[in-house]
């Protein structure tokens, strides 16, 4: 595609889970970004229903397609392209999101770029917001005359040359958790994923178990606040693997025993207190315990990853996806990179670790700007799309 742009505006669409988001992005700049979210609709079932996220996407597609564009400022003809999550994803939920992108493209006469989640989320980390310093509403200016943006003013909105690989992203969701290699944009290596449960998934799993709604995550950094995260004993999984992979199921078993024994414990004393449920305090450092555990794993394989560097030196560490917007596992995260001398990029606030389209528009953005995109009228969905073969 050498015909887009050299600072492409571009509408992007995400329909991956359980969100249905669209954003507008100049450069790695958002100008918009809006996500419908559906917890409301999955909390009675306590983790996504596909049915039901194919339905609420349909609904929500077009009134936030139409809100990213209004809110960007911007009209449909000024855009270069438009992008769309092709996967990884719920299958049912993608196909909502490619098809709708694919009918704009083909009504608006744009080109259509598939774009990989995980990257995105990846990317998330180099997003920008809007600034004052930055020449925007020239930009715009020039894109509403169908004219070139000269390269002096495109430079702020695009990727730093400084940049230097490779780089250590880490993925921390609700379907994935990765170390990732990032040699260049499009060549990525993983190091080291989980085994079973994600991390997101495991909080939120333990979540239920607790009686504490969905997604959990959110709720369980909350009460973490308030608890004691050495109250209760979690193992530490998988030290002897000699591999950087993670596993969460050990940790949620050991949870669900606590708990259960927790119970157990007070049906014998029944005579004294008056019910089997766990107290304020007994959640609070149930969930500062496991949440503890559950991170404390994940910076003992990321310490194993840095300490065996040799010829590959990271220059940054990126942390994305929706527990990246977890302020305790970024402090246990800081604190163990710090040893190897290497600083925390995130990104630029928690609408971007959670899904969200700007980080598919950023990460269309960089990916044509390295050359990286293919002429496309017909996206197939990519459910299992995996990193290492983008
Ligand atoms: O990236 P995301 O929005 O969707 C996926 O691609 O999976 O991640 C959702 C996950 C859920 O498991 C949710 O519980 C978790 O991120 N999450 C959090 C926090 N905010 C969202 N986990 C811990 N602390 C948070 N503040
Ligand atoms: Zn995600």
């Amino acid at each position: 595609m050498n015909n887009i742009d050299s600072l492409p505006l571009i509408l992007a669409i995400d329909t991956s889970c359980d969100e249905t988001s669209a954003a507008v992005c100049l450069g790695r700049v958002v100008l918009s970004n809006i996500v419908a979210s559906q917890a409301e609709i999955h909390r009675p079932y306590g983790g996504v229903f596909p049915t039901l996220a194919k339905q609420a996407h349909q609904e929500n597609i077009a009134p936030v397609v139409q809100k990213a564009i209004k809110q960007a400022g911007i009209k449909q003809q000024m855009l270069d392209a438009i992008a769309v999550t092709q996967g990884p994803g719920l299958a049912p939920a993608l196909e909502v999101g490619i098809e709708y992108a694919q009918k704009l493209a083909r009504k608006w006469n744009k080109p259509l770029i598939g774009i990989n989640h995980v990257e995105a989320h990846l990317w998330s980390v180099v997003a920008s917001q809007k600034k004052r310093d930055l020449p925007i509403k020239q930009v715009l200016e020039l894109k509403k005359n169908n004219h070139k943006v000269p390269s002096k003013l495109a430079t702020p909105f695009k990727l730093s040359h400084k940049l230097l690989f490779p780089v250590l992203g880490i993925i921390v969701s609700g379907g994935h958790s990765q170390f990732v290699q990032i040699n260049q944009v499009g060549q990525y290596n993983i190091l080291g994923e989980t085994v079973d449960d994600a991390l997101g998934e495991a909080l939120d799993k333990v979540g239920r178990m607790l009686d504490l709604g969905y997604p959990a995550g959110p709720v369980i950094e909350k009460m973490a606040q308030q608890g004691n995260s050495t109250a209760f004993d979690f193992p530490l999984p998988m030290t002897e693997s000699g591999d950087f992979n993670l596993s969460y199921s050990g940790l949620k078993t050991a949870a669900n025993r606590l708990i259960k024994s927790l119970q157990q414990n007070k049906k014998k004393e029944l005579k004294t207190s008056s019910s089997t449920e766990l107290t304020k305090q007994e959640v609070f450092d149930l969930a500062a315990s496991f949440q503890y555990a559950a991170f404390r794993h994940l910076c003992y394989k990321l310490d194993k990853i840095l300490a065996s560097q040799k010829d590959t030196r990271f220059s940054q560490v990126w942390l994305g996806g929706g527990v990246a917007s977890n302020l305790a596992l970024r402090q246990q995260i800081r604190k163990t990179i710090k040893d190897h001398k290497l600083q925390l990029k995130i990104p630029f606030n928690k609408r971007l670790c959670g899904d969200n389209a700007a980080m598919i528009g950023v990460t269309a953005n960089i990916r044509i700007g390295h050359k990286l995109t293919h002429k496309n009228t017909n996206l197939d969905r990519k459910p299992s799309w995996s990193l290492e073969i983008i």
